[in-house]
């Protein structure tokens, strides 16, 4: 190709851009110019947390360094709670979801994906409740809701916990309320490209008072003094005459505490979150609503879902042209993250199989066409609509050569 011709057609198409802005950036000045600022976690901290749990809906969020932090907090706590046993947890998530259940000895039970939702499947989800089961972990992947009424009505019914992970979808929603404010618990993270950046950061939201007061504990040493209730404090002080109250430690735990600073950021961007999370939805409307459907999936159940990013998928398997796919996609400038959420198929991952066996994943076939067929490209607030097209132009060219016969699966 001519380099003129070259330069003209590069997209130039990051997974993340201008997240952080300079209005979040002069909110950190303008904080760092008072006089002694307090930079550990202190009243930003509990004023994010505090608008956070305002803004999805819930009555407690505890700030923590990162969503697979959140992660690990949540089951910690829920272990401490209510001890251990089964998780049902998806086959295509973050590696720090299954990480976090097999730190804390639950064992991890496995569902196949919706391919709809890329969530799991919830038919197979309550199939594989036990009397052991403790929770359901569900992931809602890349922006899609994962939930649906009869599957809440159902797990109610048998009074299983349900631990939402909301880390790639904030501000989507299941019947107008929003993803994270529905399960026991739920997990953000605020990693770069996500929705809203604290740049490291996650967040772990309940309406349990008990389980909040773990939580807390939990992001700190195990200390009882990081608890809001003042009565519990008493009753760990009496039980415990010949401890400093400062210094009392209710049960091994983390330190996973965040900053002022990173709790200045967030709160200087949760304003904005609402148009944000509208122009990246819109921005994946028209990158489905303009892509040959004959070849790639675009029949996603988009009702409520906020999107992370997007999400392209062969209809059926062609290596051949996947492999055209990611060289035109290289060649024109635009990242891009094969297997979707967290690297495809989680029973393929080393950490897994030395757990659960190397050929596991054999069991699993849709997580496995995602695996091997699918990837996801960046969104954000200011992307063009005529990069979108045109990538969209670019791809439909792809898929056409398909049905030529010009690429036929590999
Ligand atoms: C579904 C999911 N859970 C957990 C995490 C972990 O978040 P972090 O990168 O902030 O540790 C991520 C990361 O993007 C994620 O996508």
């Amino acid at each position: 190709m001519h380099a003129t011709e070259s330069k003209i057609n590069r997209l130039d198409w990051p997974l993340m851009k201008n997240n952080i802005s300079r209005n979040d950036l002069d909110a950190v000045c303008e904080f760092l110019q008072q006089d002694d600022p307090i930079l550990t976690q202190a009243h930003q901290v509990r004023a994010f947390e505090e608008e956070w749990s305002e803004w999805i809906g819930v009555r407690h969020s505890v700030f923590v360094n990162s969503g697979s932090s959140a992660n690990l907090l949540t089951l910690a706590a829920l272990r401490e709670l209510n001890g251990g046993g089964e998780i049902i947890v998806p086959t295509l998530t973050w590696v720090s979801d299954i990480a976090a259940v097999l730190h804390h000895g639950f064992t991890p039970v496995f569902v196949d994906i919706d391919p709809r939702t890329l969530g799991m499947d919830l038919e197979m989800v309550l199939e594989k409740i036990t009397p052991c089961t403790r929770a359901v972990f569900l992931t809602h992947v890349l922006g899609f809701n994962a939930l649906r009424a009869n599957f809440l009505e159902e797990m109610e019914r048998r009074k299983i916990l349900l631990l939402e992970d909301v880390c790639e979808s904030h501000g989507a929603t299941f019947q107008g309320r929003r993803l994270g404010s529905i399960g026991f618990a739920s997990n953000f993270s605020f990693y770069y490209a996500h929705h809203l950046s604290t740049v490291e950061g996650g967040m772990v939201c309940t309406n349990d008072n008990d389980f909040y007061e773990t939580v807390r504990m939990m992001r700190s040493h195990g200390m009882v003094r990081e608890m809001d209730s003042g009565e519990k404090k008493r009753l760990y002080r009496d039980q415990h005459p010949d401890l400093n109250p400062d210094f009392i430690f209710a049960f091994p735990a983390y330190n996973v505490r965040n900053t002022e600073m990173n709790a200045v950021i967030g709160r200087s961007q949760l304003p904005r979150l609402d148009e944000t999370i509208e122009r990246r939805t819109q921005n994946f409307m028209l990158f489905l609503r303009n892509l040959d459907p004959d070849i790639y999936q675009t029949d996603f159940a988009c009702e409520g879902s906020s999107n992370y990013a997007f999400v392209l998928i062969l209809k059926h398997p062609n290596e051949t042209l996947f492999q055209r796919i990611m060289e035109t996609l290289r060649n024109h400038g635009v990242e891009f993250r094969r297997g979707t959420a967290g690297g495809g198929n989680q029973l393929r991952q080393p950490y897994l199989r030395k757990f659960i066996g190397a050929n596991a994943w054999r069991n699993f076939p849709k997580v496995d066409h995602v695996h091997f067929f699918g990837l996801y490209l960046g969104n954000y607030p200011t992307l063009e609509r005529d990069k979108i097209l045109r990538l969209c132009e670019l791809l439909n060219r792809l898929a056409g050569e398909t049905r030529d016969g010009r690429l036929t699966a590999g």
